[in-house]
């Protein structure tokens, strides 16, 4: 690839073209922020987006009402206008399957934990069901005869977040959006304390505002500035595995335990979770990993033992110090945003992490729902929350 200098000017760089980044170009677009570029390494969705089960699934895997929780449940309740948006734009539909998600419960240690987590969304006025076994079976046959209890989410869902990249990527080009795919942004350019656009492996675009959702890769970034605190964010490898069903294991909830997850999608495939580890960069799928999930994918459902494993996969999960996302301005460097660190949760963030990146940018206002994400919470003595 021929470098050359001076490539491009925009108003706006994104860089990193997974779900995260997509969802604040199409929205930048949406506000007419000029010249939007988007700058993707590979294609759009390669890494975690395309990895990731697509589970919009807040309350089954939160411990508590916080900022967190709160902002994960006001993006989760965006997905139908987004989903009908998408459908009327790109003709893509993106899935969007809202029979609920189930939480089972098999020992002691299950049901205290599945009893306190219901007690808390109940007092917080959550949508929550509790079911006895019988009951849980009775709505998804194929679950364990072991299962004692379990929780319903009725609206903790799912969508198929494949087709969602498609979707975005669709609109965004649809919209304007300058999509510069096999291009890797090698640094940051920052003169004087604010941002000045990137270098990249075809050239230098200029921009005044650059916003970094590189995912698990941010802390490679690199920039001109060498004073400029380096952002802590760590892959954390997930491993998933695809099996092909049949009518007698056709689930429609998605089923959660302890341990994992089984997650049914409308065209056969069923997926099931997943590890959390620390493996750096490496992005293979190991024995250890293959074993783990299909022990836990057979606790929640025996029949599974039958099916054939049709692929397998892995991602690498942007995770910042304290498990929280990192959003917006960089009080350090001007013109500079971050949306990185969605660890667990880039599927279910995306849509208001692009609306509230994008109306902090164009409005030059911080959102309140992003005070708690701040990227200024790690450069701060005096400032950070711990989880
Ligand atoms: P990515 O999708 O990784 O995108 C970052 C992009 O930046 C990449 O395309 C990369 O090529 C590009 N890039 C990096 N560096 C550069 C550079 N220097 N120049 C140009 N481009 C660059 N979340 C949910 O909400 N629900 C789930 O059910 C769920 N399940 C998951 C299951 C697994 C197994 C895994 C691994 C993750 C799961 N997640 C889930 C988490 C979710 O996938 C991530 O939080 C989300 O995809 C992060 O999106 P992103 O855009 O920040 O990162
Ligand atoms: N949120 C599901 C996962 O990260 O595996």
């Amino acid at each position: 690839m021929r470098k050359q200098e001076g490539l491009e000017t925009a108003d706006v760089v994104v860089v990193g073209g997974g779900v995260i980044g997509l969802a604040i170009a199409r929205a930048l677009a949406m506000r007419g922020a000029g010249r939007v570029f988007l700058i993707e390494r590979t294609h759009p969705g390669a890494e975690a987006s395309r990895a990731a089960a697509g589970m919009l699934a807040p309350q089954a895997e939160a411990d508590g009402a916080d900022a967190f929780f709160e902002l994960a449940c006001a993006s989760r309740n965006l997905y139908p206008a987004l989903a009908d948006a998408l459908r009327e734009e790109t003709g893509t539909d993106i899935e969007l399957e809202r029979t609920g998600t189930l939480y089972l419960a098999f020992t002691d240690e299950d049901e205290r934990e599945i009893e306190h987590r219901f007690a808390w969304q109940r007092r917080a006025g959550l949508s929550v069901e509790r079911l006895s076994g019988d009951e849980a079976r009775g709505l998804e046959p194929c679950i364990s005869t072991l299962v004692r209890s379990a929780l319903r989410f009725p609206q903790d869902v799912q969508v198929e977040n494949r087709r969602l990249i498609a979707a975005l990527s669709a609109s965004i080009e649809k919209r304007g959006v300058r999509l510069l795919v096999e291009t890797n942004v090698e640094s940051l350019i920052i003169e004087r304390g604010r941002v000045a656009g990137v270098d990249t492996s075809r050239g230098v675009v200029s921009a005044p505002v650059v916003v970094v959702a590189t995912g698990a890769w941010t802390s490679r970034l690199t920039s001109t500035d060498k004073a400029a605190p380096p952002l802590s964010i760590e892959p954390v490898r997930g491993q998933m595995l695809c099996f092909e069903t049949n009518p007698a294991l056709s689930a429609r909830h998605v089923i959660y335990s302890p341990r994992g997850y089984i997650v049914p999608r409308l065209d056969g495939r069923l997926l099931a979770g997943t590890t959390a580890e620390r493996a750096g960069f490496e992005k293979r799928v190991t024995a250890g990993g293959i074993q783990a999930i299909t022990s836990h994918a057979l606790e929640i459902a025996p029949a599974i033992s039958d099916l054939p494993l049709v692929d397998s996969w892995a991602g690498l999960r942007p995770r910042a110090q304290d498990d929280w996302p990192v959003l917006g301005a960089c009080s350090e460097t001007e013109g500079l945003f971050y949306a990185t660190g969605h660890y667990r949760n880039g599927i279910l963030l995306a849509p208001l992490t692009g609306e509230l990146i994008a109306d902090e940018i164009t409005t030059n206002i911080t959102p309140p729902q992003l005070q708690a994400f701040s990227p200024d919470r790690f450069h701060l003595s005096t400032v950070g929350h711990v989880r």
